[in-house]
């Protein structure tokens, strides 16, 4: 049976909290801002949904396990995709992926299709086991992607289904774009849900991609944009 909160969460806040996410997220005005301190607050209290969450929940569900089916098949293909991105765009180049978790992406990339690749993610748990999975020469560090400044440039920048953990997902992808050298390519990757929604209209509006795509799968859907340094 299902707990008092849970229902009324059900019954009453989630609604309301789908009404912030369509009408009012990403506006900056007062009542804005008052309604997606609440959204957030509440979301973070019952697990629900993909929001920010602090380095020691990030450790607790590597540690548990919890991320493990990201190595499944129903991954597969959005890691095939950007891989081809990167084969296309930025072939043998320096790559930096934000939000990296335990580098998987990696392990869909060939050997010479990278030569630099920098992983950053802000849970330790997930660092350490790139580290002990990562091919020579890849390089792994814990840092919080809000706060992490490159310092060096990069032939691709990876967003992989990190985004909307961040409070500012629009600025990052902004300030990530920075990172690329000319010519280079930045890609995101984001899962379908009633934030990320959100997220992607509002980079719609403030940050437009040169190129989008979807991917279905039984799973569900994605959506990868595709930001190009000097459009080609
Ligand atoms: C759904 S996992 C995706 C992992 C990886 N990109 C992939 O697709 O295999 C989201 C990752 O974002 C990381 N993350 C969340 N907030 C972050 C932040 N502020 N800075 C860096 N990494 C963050 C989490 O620790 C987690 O590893």
């Amino acid at each position: 049976m299902k707990s008092l909160p849970d229902k009324i969460y059900r019954r009453l806040l989630r609604p309301l909290d789908a009404l912030y996410y369509r009408f009012f997220a990403g506006s900056d005005s007062a009542l804005s801002r008052r309604l997606a301190a609440g959204v957030l607050a509440r979301e973070q209290r019952s697990g629900r949904g993909d929001v920010p969450q602090s380095q020691a929940q990030w450790d607790e569900q590597y540690g548990g396990g919890e991320w493990d089916f990201l190595a499944q098949l129903s991954e597969l293909p959005r890691y095939a995709v950007i891989a081809g991105f990167l084969r296309g765009l930025a072939h043998g180049g320096a790559i930096l992926d934000v939000g990296c978790g335990e580098g998987i992406l990696l392990r869909h990339l060939d050997e010479g299709q990278w030569s630099r690749y920098l992983g950053i993610d802000l849970s330790t748990s997930a660092i350490d086991r790139g580290k002990a999975s990562a091919p020579q020469g890849a390089l792994f560090e814990v840092a919080d992607a809000e706060e992490f400044q490159p310092a060096e440039l990069f032939d691709a920048v990876v967003l992989n289904e990190c985004l909307y953990y961040f409070h500012q997902p629009v600025a990052a992808a902004r300030r990530y774009y920075q990172a690329l050298k000319p010519g280079g390519a930045m890609v995101l990757s984001i899962f379908s849900g009633r934030r990320s929604r959100a997220i992607v209209r509002q980079l719609e509006q403030e940050f437009p991609p040169q190129e989008a795509f979807e991917i279905r799968t039984l799973r569900g859907r994605w959506m990868i944009s595709l930001y190009l340094s000097n459009p080609r």
